[in-house]
């Protein structure tokens, strides 16, 4: 297992470093985790990884250390920190398909991971390499649902972790995930971005191992959506992958799988990637209508999917790579656009959080201007549980959420304690 050559290679200048605790080059560029082609042809195939898929038990069990070789192959049995996670269900609904005009749409749902969202993912192979490198202590800055994740993950490794979050910014589900798995949580005075920007400063001066996407470990760790699917589709690629997008690490991470697929001979044809933002925070969307070669932050980011309210998105480069190399997309959708959406996933029986319903919302807007063709084969990736941001559910069906004006409410009744008064409200 242990015979390849792995190096993380600067993505701006191609400097290449042994595997150790750094996330960016000296010349400030992001780090990739390179993996050994020539080693991976020679020890994997589509048989192998089908032949796992029998396993229970982590890590083959496990619907990201399945695929071992091709995300982290320098971690031992004692290293791996797993639940397992991954094995998440691809599902097809009429009501998905009749809204986005798309015959063939399936949803991939990644709530359905161990703490809720797809960070299980990254995070299993990121806390692994924690414990790899003897670290201590862990951090990351969140939205929410990367705190959730680390929490659990670090307990499990019996590692210390410390989370920074924008203060009053993150949904209680996840806030209360943090507190209850034994973070110790820094609310900061400011957004996202501070936050972000913090953690790094402190985890550099303070020697602790940073979690965030910006660790390309946790990138390798969530390229395992795309081979799952894949794999789920018996190998047979999509036409399209439409996936929220508000760091990025997702839409970096898909890329870089479908070269692995690729390069490896998995795959002909490359699935194209549409990155969905939220209107009010869109720099990554703006930059490539803009055909910009730099991407503009958004000061003041503004949307009701608070896990993709982030305006300066950390690895906005692996992102552009990823859509330059699929002939991929990148679409805005609104908050109202986003509550339809959620609207349709959770009647549907499946259920998600505002910021997953992007990928639904962002299918129908590419379906409805003729990006997307009614007869092509869609995965929507639904990124996080329903059960994370209730709030958002409840202040939809109650009319409550200021600037929207809900399509499909459901209030509930007050009624009586009599069988009249059921039989008066049931007709
Ligand atoms: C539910 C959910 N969806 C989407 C995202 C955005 O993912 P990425 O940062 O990979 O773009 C996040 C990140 O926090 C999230 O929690
Ligand atoms: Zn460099």
């Amino acid at each position: 297992m242990k015979k390849t050559k792995i190096v993380l290679k600067c993505i701006d200048c191609g400097k290449e470093y042994e595997p150790a605790a750094i996330y960016r080059c000296e010349c400030g560029g992001l780090l990739d985790v390179v993996q050994d082609i020539e080693y991976l042809k020679k020890n994997v195939s589509k048989a192998l990884f089908d032949s796992r898929l029998k396993e229970r038990k982590a890590p083959y069990g496990s619907g990201i250390w399945r695929y071992r070789e091709l995300i982290h192959p320098l971690a031992g049995d004692a290293d791996i920190v797993s639940r397992p996670e991954g094995n998440t269900n691809l599902y097809s609904h009429k009501k998905v398909r009749e809204f986005a005009g798309i015959e063939d749409i399936l949803v991939k749902h990644e709530g359905e991971n161990p703490t809720g969202s797809f960070k299980d993912r990254g995070m299993t192979v990121g806390m692994s390499e924690a414990k790899r490198l003897g670290m201590k202590k862990v951090a990351c800055a969140s939205t929410g649902n990367t705190s959730a994740s680390m929490a659990a993950y670090a307990s499990m490794a019996g590692l210390k972790s410390v989370v920074f979050i924008p203060e009053g910014e993150i949904a209680y589900g996840k806030l209360s995930q943090a507190l209850a798995y034994g973070s110790q949580v820094l609310q900061v005075k400011g957004n996202f971005d501070d936050a972000m920007s913090l953690v790094q400063e402190s985890s550099k001066a303070l020697g602790i191992y940073l979690l965030n996407s910006i660790n390309p470990w946790r990138v390798e760790g969530q390229k395992s959506i795309m081979y799952e699917m894949l794999q789920q589709l018996s190998w047979k690629s999509p036409d399209w992958v439409c996936v929220p997008a508000g760091n990025l690490g997702n839409t970096s991470a898909f890329g870089k799988a479908f070269e692995d697929m690729k390069d490896l001979g998995f795959i002909e044809k490359i699935p194209r990637i549409a990155a969905i933002q939220a209107h009010g925070a869109n720099p990554f969307y703006s930059m490539w209508k803009g055909n910009m070669k730099e991407l503009l932050s958004v000061k003041h980011p503004k949307t009701i999917a608070t896990a993709i309210k982030i305006g300066s998105p950390v690895s906005w480069k692996k992102a552009m790579r990823s859509i330059k190399y699929t002939d991929g997309v990148v679409e805005e959708v609104s908050d109202q656009e986003i509550m339809e959406a959620k609207a349709i996933v959770d009647s549907s029986g499946v259920g998600c959080e505002p910021a997953s319903a992007a990928s639904v919302a962002g299918a129908k807007k590419l379906r409805d201007s003729g990006v997307i063709d009614r007869k092509e084969k869609v995965v929507c990736i639904i990124t996080g549980n329903i059960l994370k941001d209730p709030d958002a559910t409840i202040n939809y069906h109650l009319s409550r959420i200021e600037g929207l004006k809900p399509a499909m409410p459901n209030k509930p009744t007050v009624i009586e304690p009599t069988l009249e008064a059921v039989r008066k409200v049931l007709g």
